[in-house]
């Protein structure tokens, strides 16, 4: 059986670090905003290239205090796209203000760039734009977009720590940059975590008040906040795992490049859409995704051959229940419809091997033989 990917192998090869690390905040007896999360905050921070790291309890947590701290809220308007994972409009509705979706483009599956103005509208406060799948979103075209406007720009970077788009990582031109640390994202703790870095010291600061209810003196409150703290425990395996993305994400490059170069040798770029490698950025592959016509029945034949494989996602945010009083219906959103029918993720993980990657292309094969 090939498992879309492996946290048990992982931990194997790490796991003198990671029990070392784990006893000591046991030993520490100290488990919430320690030295390991303020370390962290730092180490991720200067890993992006941005001032400030905050850490919080999830990716969805980010995106929310995000918006909350830059004061987005009732009545206002969020661009985003409907082909992502519901927290990043999720954390716009809670908020009181509108998710506006805007489609994708079907070379990266990211927010399509030249549809993008026709949403704006005198209410319209920010953009979410979503690295999927690891993937960079068109930045320069965004920020330029966001200048003319006036819009923040909050970068939903859960699925693409470590990726870069010109000679910048990603989370580092957004006003937030919004990570996840969910157990299967390329930095994955071993329960919820997230963060958020910013420039600005102001932001900052309001991040750092929205998670500990709103307090920076005990007891004291200037603001109503939250509780969403990352925890010290978490934080101590973080700063482990971080020490190893780099290579991490190297080696998901290099087998996603192995896939490539075998489906093409296999004359199979006529039947599947394979990942592109846009100019000028650099995708991490947190998941290698294609698109085919037969997606269903390949997933349930490769199935049959010990392949995991998974979708991300089968059905359009615009047409979630969830989503009903927004009004939008099939047909709005064609690339993003089109990819929930076709898309398909195939293994990918750096403990995988060279032979696993050609058993997987070996089965996709002699499916389409
Ligand atoms: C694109 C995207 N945004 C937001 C999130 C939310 O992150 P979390 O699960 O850590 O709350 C996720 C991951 O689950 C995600 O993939």
């Amino acid at each position: 059986m090939i498992p879309l990917l492996d946290l048990k192998k992982q931990y194997q090869n790490i796991k003198k670090e990671i029990d070392e690390a784990i006893q000591s905040v046991l030993d520490s007896g100290f488990f919430i905003l320690g030295d390991n999360v303020k370390h962290f905050e730092s180490e991720v921070a200067s890993f992006i290239g941005a001032k400030f790291g905050i850490g919080v309890a999830s990716g969805t947590d980010a995106l929310e205090l995000s918006l909350r701290a830059l004061g987005i809220g009732e009545g206002d308007e969020v661009i985003t796209t409907p082909f992502t994972f519901i927290a990043t409009a999720e954390v716009i509705s809670l908020l009181g203000a509108t998710p506006v979706f805007c489609d994708i483009n079907l070379e990266d599956y990211n927010i399509d760039t030249e549809k993008l103005g026709t949403k704006i509208t005198k209410k319209t406060k920010a953009i979410i734009p979503v690295h999927l799948y690891g993937q960079t979103c068109n930045m320069d075209k965004i920020c330029r977009i966001s200048k003319e406007f006036n819009l923040k720009i909050i970068e939903d970077c859960a699925q693409a720590i470590g990726a870069e788009y010109g000679s910048r990582r990603l989370g580092a031109y957004g006003d937030c940059g919004c990570y996840s640390f969910f157990p299967t994202k390329n930095l994955g703790a071993y329960g919820d975590a997230g963060m958020v870095v910013t420039d600005s010291e102001d932001i900052a600061y309001n991040l750092r008040l929205l998670r500990a209810h709103g307090s920076s003196k005990k007891y004291m409150h200037s603001i109503i906040g939250r509780n969403s703290r990352l925890d010290e425990l978490q934080a101590a395996i973080l700063r482990v795992k971080l020490k190893h993305l780099a290579d991490w994400n190297k080696t998901r490059i290099r087998y996603a490049g192995f896939y490539t170069e075998d489906f093409k040798k296999q004359g199979l770029e006529e039947k599947l859409v394979l990942p592109r490698q846009v100019e000028g950025s650099l995708h991490i592959y947190h998941l290698y995704c294609v698109r085919s016509r037969e997606r269903d029945r390949l997933k349930e034949f490769l199935q049959t051959k010990g392949v995991c494989t998974a979708i991300h996602y089968p059905l359009g945010l615009h047409l979630q229940e969830a989503y009903k009083n927004l009004g939008y219906k099939k047909g709005d959103f064609p690339n993003s419809e089109l990819a929930t029918s076709e898309i398909i993720a195939l293994p990918l993980y750096p403990e995988m091997s060279r032979e696993q990657v050609e058993y997987v292309v070996k089965c996709v094969s002699s499916f389409y033989k």
